[in-house]
C-alpha cells in the first residue's frame, strides 16, 4: 500500500466501467476475447484492495444491456467467462467475507450462469466485509423502467397514490436500493461516457476517467483514482463555504 493511502478519503461505494479489453487485445494482434480473458484476471486484485481499504460496495460493470448487440460468439464467450470466474473465485470470496450480488435483467441471462449466480449469492449472503455487485445485462434505463413499472403496478392495485411518488419512493424500487449511491465512478479505456451505467445512482458520484485499458488497470491505478477522489470537494448543491465550514 503506498504511503499516501492513510490520507485517502475512502468512498463508501465505488463503481467501475471496465472498458478497453477489445482494444488491448487488438493492439497485440490478438482476438478481442483474449482481452476479456486477461481483463477478467484483473478483477481479483481490485476486489481484494477494495476490501482492504474498507470500501463498502464495489460495483463492476461486466456486461451492459447494449452488449447483447455484439457478435453472438463474443456474447457467449463473456457469459462463459463469468461462469468460470465465479466458479473459480467463489470459495475465496466466501472465506474472505465478500458478499456477491448480481444486478441486471436476469431473465436474459443463460440458465447455466443464473445457476452459478444463485449459488454465489446464497453462499455469501451473510458476508459483510465488502459487497461486490456484478452488473450483468444491466442498464440504467432498464433499472429506471422496471422501477416505474413496479410503482405503476402499486398504483393500479390501489396500494399507492401517484402523489406519494417522490425521489425516495422511486429510489426504493431501483436495483440495490438498500445500498448507498455511487461515490466514485471510474471508467477505464479512455471513453468519456456513462454508457447507460447507473443513471440514477451516480447522480452525485465523482467521475474519474482514465485512458488506461482495463487489462492494464492495476492497484496503483486504482490508488490514483482514489487520490483524485480524495481531493474533490463534494458540495451536493451547497456552497464550498457551507461544506468546509
Ligand atoms: C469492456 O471492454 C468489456 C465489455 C464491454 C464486456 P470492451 O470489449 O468494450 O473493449 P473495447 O472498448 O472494445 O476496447
Ligand atoms: C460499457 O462499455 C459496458 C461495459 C464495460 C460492460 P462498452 O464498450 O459497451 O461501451 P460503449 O459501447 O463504448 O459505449
Ligand atoms: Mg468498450
Amino acid at each position: 500500500m503506498p504511503e499516501q493511502s492513510d490520507q485517502l478519503q475512502i468512498p463508501r461505494h465505488v463503481a467501475i466501467v471496465m472498458d478497453g479489453n477489445g482494444r488491448w487485445a487488438r493492439q497485440r494482434g490478438r482476438p478481442r476475447t483474449f482481452g476479456h480473458k486477461v481483463g477478467s484476471s484483473k478483477v481479483h486484485d481490485i476486489v481484494e484492495e477494495s476490501k482492504e481499504l474498507g470500501i463498502e460496495v464495489l460495483t463492476l460493470f461486466a456486461f451492459s444491456s447494449e452488449n447483447w448487440k455484439r457478435p453472438k460468439s463474443e456474447v457467449t464467450f463473456l457469459m462463459d467467462l463469468m461462469i468460470q470466474m465465479l466458479k473459480k473465485e467463489i470459495r475465496k470470496l466466501e472465506e474472505k467475507g465478500v458478499q456477491v450480488r448480481f444486478i441486471g435483467q436476469r431473465e436474459l441471462l443463460p440458465e447455466k450462469l443464473l445457476k452459478v449466480i444463485r449459488d454465489s449469492e446464497a453462499r455469501t449472503r451473510n458476508n459483510n466485509a465488502l459487497i461486490l455487485q456484478i452488473a450483468a445485462s444491466y442498464g440504467g434505463q432498464w433499472d429506471i423502467t422496471q422501477a416505474a413499472r413496479s410503482l405503476a403496478g402499486k398504483v393500479a392495485r390501489g396500494e399507492l397514490l401517484p402523489e406519494q411518488i417522490d425521489e425516495q419512493t422511486f429510489a426504493a424500487e431501483l436495483a440495490f436500493s438498500d445500498l448507498p449511491d455511487a461515490d466514485l465512478f471510474i471508467r477505464t479505456g479512455g471513453e468519456l461516457r456513462i454508457s447507460n451505467f447507473m443513471l440514477w445512482q451516480a447522480a452525485y458520484a465523482e467521475f474519474y476517467f482514465t485512458d488506461v485499458l482495463w487489462p492494464d488497470f492495476t492497484v496503483d491505478e486504482y490508488h490514483n483514482a482514489l487520490r483524485h477522489f480524495s481531493k474533490r470537494q463534494r458540495r451536493f448543491g451547497q456552497t464550498g463555504e457551507q461544506v468546509s465550514g
